[in-house]
């Protein structure tokens, strides 16, 4: 494929940001996925120790890539996506939870949103626990690789860095704080040693060669690269710089490796919250490449498979959500987690902003206390509900 090919930023999409009315082709921001580069700004201060390997049922490292605001007919009619399908297995009935971005990414690890309808700055108080203590307590190691984070566990809203696309022009907010899910938790922001694993793609491409890569692993792209300011060709173009090598990296990679491949939200919010949800990666059996699997799954999906694979507890929220946290049928058929046949229009609406009442909804009618854990709920891991943090 042609990476540099120059391409027109099309329509009045909300999404497109300053590059809204100029053409950009994707610039490769390092000279491979593995290479540091001064780009990524924030400089390397050596990589993750090598932690003991928990065996999990069906895999043993799960990777998640989130990319920003497509539908799911939008990505699954673009060629390297096609293409990606064909390794893995599609998830042609994965929603999204609501709309606009930050909120999926706080829920995707805490089971629920709190209401949040915004993508303003949010600490959500250190009394409430999310994936990473469900992860430390069942010994799995972790980490989130955030492209452009300028250092370790930066708090910032926001950063901004030269223009590597457009040499020349101003410095480029290529990192987001809203797309960056364990620093919304203050359980993470007041912990020295879990903000050490909220990283950047130069502690990445070391961790990587180091072979120092945790089990658990959360990947947010920059501000171009994830579709965001520019559009799913211009991602394509990044996954072919930076996935496609990585596939073939047993670093990376391996045969009990299980990647997420996926999206925030759908773009048209007057639709439901229909995105592409693509599993790959070593796990994946040969005979189930290229398959189509329409469970009902959610961002809450991501907690309760990780949770059914390594016999782990839970958060008793949507972790627990007896129809949105149906559990990767890959994973389920081996553990034996019986899921709910959603379809049709038993499927939530989940495309509506700011109507699910909450601590952080902007609408004083809609708030609510900040609410307790379901200490009773059952876990798809069969442990115990982690209702506060370790
Ligand atoms: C995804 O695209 C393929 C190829 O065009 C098509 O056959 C398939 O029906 C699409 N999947 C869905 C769920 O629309
Ligand atoms: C390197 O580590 C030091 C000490 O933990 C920290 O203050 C600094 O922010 C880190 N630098 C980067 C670029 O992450
Ligand atoms: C959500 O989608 C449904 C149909 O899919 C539509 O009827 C409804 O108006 C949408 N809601 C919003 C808030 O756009
Ligand atoms: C958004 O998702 C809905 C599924 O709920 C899908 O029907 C719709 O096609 C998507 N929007 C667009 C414009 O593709
Ligand atoms: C957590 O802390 C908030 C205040 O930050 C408080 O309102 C809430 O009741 C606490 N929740 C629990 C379950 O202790
Ligand atoms: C808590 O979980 C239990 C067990 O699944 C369930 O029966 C109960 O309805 C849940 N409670 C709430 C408030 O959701």
């Amino acid at each position: 494929m042609d990476l540099f090919k120059l391409f027109a930023c099309l329509g009045a999409a909300p999404a497109l940001g300053v590059f809204a009315t100029q053409a950009v082709s994707f610039v490769p921001p390092a000279s491979s996925p593995l290479s540091t580069s001064a780009n990524y700004v924030g400089i390397n201060n050596g990589s993750l120790p090598i932690e003991q390997i928990v065996p999990g049922r069906v895999f043993d490292r799960f990777i998640q890539i989130w990319l920003e605001n497509t539908d799911f007919s939008v990505a699954n009619s673009t060629a390297e996506f096609r293409s990606l399908a064909e390794r893995g297995i599609l998830l042609s009935q994965y929603f999204a939870l609501t709309h606009p971005s930050q909120p999926n990414y706080a829920a995707t690890i805490a089971g629920s949103f709190f209401g949040i309808a915004d993508d303003s700055v949010h600490d959500i108080p250190s009394n409430v626990s999310t994936m990473v203590d469900v992860l430390e307590h069942g010994g799995i190691s972790w980490a989130a690789y955030m492209e452009n984070l300028p250092a370790d566990g930066f708090n910032g809203a926001s950063f901004s860095s030269v223009n590597y696309v457009t040499p020349g022009a101003a410095d480029y907010p290529f990192y987001m704080r809203k797309h960056n899910p364990p620093i919304l938790f203050d359980s993470v922001l007041k912990n020295p040693s879990r903000l050490a694993r909220v990283r950047n793609f130069n502690d990445f491409a070391v961790d990587a060669t180091a072979g120092a890569l945790p089990q658990w692993l959360f990947v947010t792209p920059n501000m171009v690269n994830d579709a965001h300011d520019t559009t799913i060709d211009f991602a394509a173009n990044w996954l072919q710089f930076w996935l496609e090598p990585l596939l073939e990296d047993e670093r990376f990679n391996n045969e009990r490796t299980l990647i997420l491949l996926t999206f925030d939200e759908n773009e048209s919010q007057n639709q439901n919250n229909n995105i592409f949800g693509l599993l790959l990666g070593g796990a994946v059996p040969s005979s189930m490449k290229g398959t189509v699997d329409t469970t009902y799954y959610t961002h809450y999906s991501a907690m309760s498979t990780v949770q059914s694979n390594w016999g782990l507890g839970c958060l008793g929220r949507g972790d627990t959500d007896p129809v949105m946290s149906n559990v990767y049928e890959l994973v389920a058929s081996a553990t034996g987690f019986e899921n709910n046949p959603v379809s049709g229009k038993k499927i939530p609406l989940t495309n509506a902003s700011g109507a699910t009442p909450g601590p952080l909804n902007p609408s004083p009618s809609l708030r609510t206390p900040w609410p307790a854990a379901n200490s009773s709920a059952i876990c798809a891991g069969g442990g115990p509900v982690i209702a506060t943090p370790l």
